[in-house]
């Protein structure tokens, strides 16, 4: 069995944190057996060399290893993304195709993201994974694969679980063996390490002497949160090797690159000079803007249901979720008792007559509210678009970066690319 520390070198993997060798070990332990295992930790703590890890270890090193990004998959074609579909499935299918569990046959396949799922692939996925079978879109032929599945996440699945948006026999089932990778901030020791290492590589990449840290550089470096992980800091030292002139950086060089965090404020407002934050006010004032419709299409469909339904209760109980996000996670919290009051003196009487008046009153508003939201569209839809833009081109059209960066979804984000035909 090859050794923790071979591996690393093989993979490229720097650092000599205990967790980090522990999250290998269990890969080199679990890799010759067919087990499914979900690799766990925050974004770019460097979860993608864990299933290649296991691929090349295993018996199946010669057969096929794919790695599918769930999130940036559109929900309407995940389904023949992944188990294929017959001819004529649907419009557009012109040929019969085979899907990444078809193709895989006898190798491995990652699945990134797995979280952002839609329920109805979770299905598919808990078939193939209990039995090996699966379904083409638009057959009734069930079709057998031998896959290995190792899949990953960096949310917390148990809220997922929480919100019905996992299944809970999926999760446990993917999840036999979990392997979680620590975040950066718990690895001090591999800190200085990982970037002088970065530093290294850069100063070779650009042709130009490393830079170095001072103490005190070394120390603010340590103190960092790092919410980005290994991926932020590799840019980081990518970013002050390109445009530092002095190669001595001291603390308050190295602090123009590190966004403050210790804000709740988005992330768009950050003390950075870095180029991938937005940096004028009026690009803040529109992404605020974006969040207001937001708030006003999900308070819209709350009213809505309201003259449907009539019972507060009810509604209150169907769009917990939405009063929530509107209002607030708390519970105690002042806004949400008054939300919750304010159902209620909505609510609206059963007398059919009194009911006819109170709708047509409320649908005038209605239809004025609609007109006001229309003019903002059009005049937002620029902005999202020219906001969208800019964020492709600052990350050199990585959706994943861009996404971060809009604060929304892969997914949201590439919908919005075909929407406006980007
Ligand atoms: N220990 C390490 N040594 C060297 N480079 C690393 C290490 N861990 C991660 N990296 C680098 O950091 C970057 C991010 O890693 P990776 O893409 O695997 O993150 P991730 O955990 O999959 O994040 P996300 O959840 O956002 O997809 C990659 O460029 C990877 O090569
Ligand atoms: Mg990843």
């Amino acid at each position: 069995m090859e050794s923790v520390q071979a591996i690393k070198q093989r993979f490229g993997i720097i650092g000599n944190d205990p967790k980090l060798n522990r999250a290998i070990e269990k890969a080199i332990q679990v890799a010759p057996t067919d087990i499914s295992v979900l690799v766990t930790g925050e974004s770019g703590v460097g979860k993608e060399s864990i299933p290649k890890i296991i691929h090349q270890l295993s018996h199946r090193k010669h057969g096929k290893y794919i790695a599918v990004n769930c999130g940036a998959i559109p929900e309407g074609t995940i389904d023949s993304e992944l188990f294929g579909h017959e001819k004529g499935a649907f419009t557009g299918a012109t040929q019969t195709r085979s899907g990444y569990f078809e193709v895989a046959d006898g190798g491995t396949i990652f699945l990134d993201e797995v979280g952002e799922l839609p329920l109805t692939t979770q299905v598919r996925l808990l078939r193939v994974l209990e039995n090996g079978e699966f379904i083409k879109v638009g057959s009734s032929k069930v079709q057998k694969t031998n896959v290995r599945i190792v899949a990953a996440t960096n949310v917390n699945m148990f809220e997922a679980i929480k919100k019905e948006k996992f299944r809970e026999d999926l999760y446990y089932r993917l999840s036999t063996v979990e392997i979680n990778l620590p975040p950066l901030r718990d690895r001090k020791d591999d800190i200085h390490l990982l970037f002088r290492k970065f530093a290294s590589d850069f100063a070779l990449k650009y042709k130009m002497p490393t830079v170095k840290l001072n103490d005190d550089a070394v120390n603010l470096l340590l103190k960092y949160r790092w919410n980005g992980n290994i991926r932020q800091l590799r840019n980081v030292a990518e970013q002050i090797s390109v445009l530092e002139q002095n190669r001595s950086i001291n603390a308050s060089t190295l602090q123009n690159y590190l966004p403050n965090t210790g804000s709740t404020l988005p992330a768009v407002v950050s003390s950075s000079k870095s180029e991938s934050d937005f940096s004028s006010e009026r690009e803040i004032l529109y992404k605020v803007l974006f969040d207001m419709k937001s708030d006003l299409n999900d308070l819209k469909k709350l009213t809505m249901e309201l003259m449907k339904n009539g019972s507060a209760s009810d509604v209150q109980k169907d769009n917990e979720h939405l009063i929530q996000k509107i209002y607030g996670n708390d519970n105690d919290d002042d806004d949400f008792e008054n939300a919750v009051e304010d159902l209620e003196v909505l609510s609206i009487p059963e007398h059919s007559e009194v009911n006819e008046s109170v709708s047509s009153d409320v649908e005038d508003k209605y239809h004025f509210a609609e007109e006001i939201e229309e003019e903002e569209t059009l005049s937002l839809q620029d902005k999202e678009l020219e906001l969208i833009k800019k964020s492709l081109e600052r990350h050199n059209g990585k959706r994943k970066l861009a996404a971060a960066e809009l604060g929304i979804s892969e997914r949201t984000l590439y919908r919005k690319i075909k929407q406006y035909d980007l």
